[in-house]
């Protein structure tokens, strides 16, 4: 592995306020409807229980169905630790009311020797959703993954989720090189996006 993919991320993932430190926050912050959203940034390790409990509520009332029938099925516990994780880093979408409407997690990874940054969920809650939050938050995630280093955002998404397939490919993603060919069997795409 190139020494400089480990150093890349070790240092990337060590940051505290990453957004913050390079001010690479998405220039949009409202909703189609005009509603100001505001972003949080946390360790998942920093989140206090509360917080926890409301991710992984929203993330089982818009996946569990999803997870359910896939080939990895859903495993609660598994799915907790890994939204737990120790390098695991969350952005907060926040409503004018104050009140939590979505949230992104991601990490630096090395991933098949490249340096990358990995969406790992994207939730927004029903009632925001279609309203351009994912686009922004995912925005923030690529001027985030330039300024670290990162050669490229990446996500994996069922292929049957069709909402979220059209939003990754609306935002630029398409197919990564990693991705199971149409006649492995396997329901996920592995997409990509590279880091200008
Ligand atoms: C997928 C998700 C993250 C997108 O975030 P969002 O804030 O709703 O997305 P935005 O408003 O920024 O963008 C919406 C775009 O998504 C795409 N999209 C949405 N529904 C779609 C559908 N049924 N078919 C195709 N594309 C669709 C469109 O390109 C749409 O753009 P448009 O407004 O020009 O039509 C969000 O809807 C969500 O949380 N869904 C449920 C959980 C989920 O599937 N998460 C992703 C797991 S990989």
């Amino acid at each position: 592995m190139p020494i400089d993919a480990k150093k890349l991320v070790k240092k990337a993932s060590q940051l505290m306020k990453p957004v913050e430190k390079f001010q690479c926050e998405s220039p949009r912050n409202t909703t189609t409807e005009g509603e100001t959203i505001t972003f949080d940034y946390a360790w998942a390790t920093h989140l206090n229980d509360d917080d926890f409990e409301w991710v992984f509520a929203l993330f089982k009332k818009n996946m569990m169905e999803m997870y359910q029938k896939s080939q990895w099925g859903y495993d609660e516990n598994s799915k907790r630790n890994e939204l737990r994780a120790t390098t695991s880093r969350f952005i907060i979408a926040v409503n004018s009311k104050g009140e939590k409407i979505g949230y992104l997690t991601y990490r630096f990874v090395v991933d098949h020797n490249i340096p990358v940054t990995y969406c790992w969920e994207l939730q927004i809650s029903p009632s925001y959703q279609n309203k351009g939050v994912g686009g922004m938050m995912l925005n923030t995630l690529e001027r985030l993954s330039e300024k670290a280093g990162m050669s490229k955002v990446m996500a994996t998404v069922f292929l049957y989720n069709s909402p979220s397939l059209g939003f990754f490919h609306k935002n630029g993603f398409s197919e990564d090189v990693t991705c199971p060919s149409e006649d492995s069997g396997l329901d996920y795409a592995i997409l990509s996006k590279a880091t200008p």
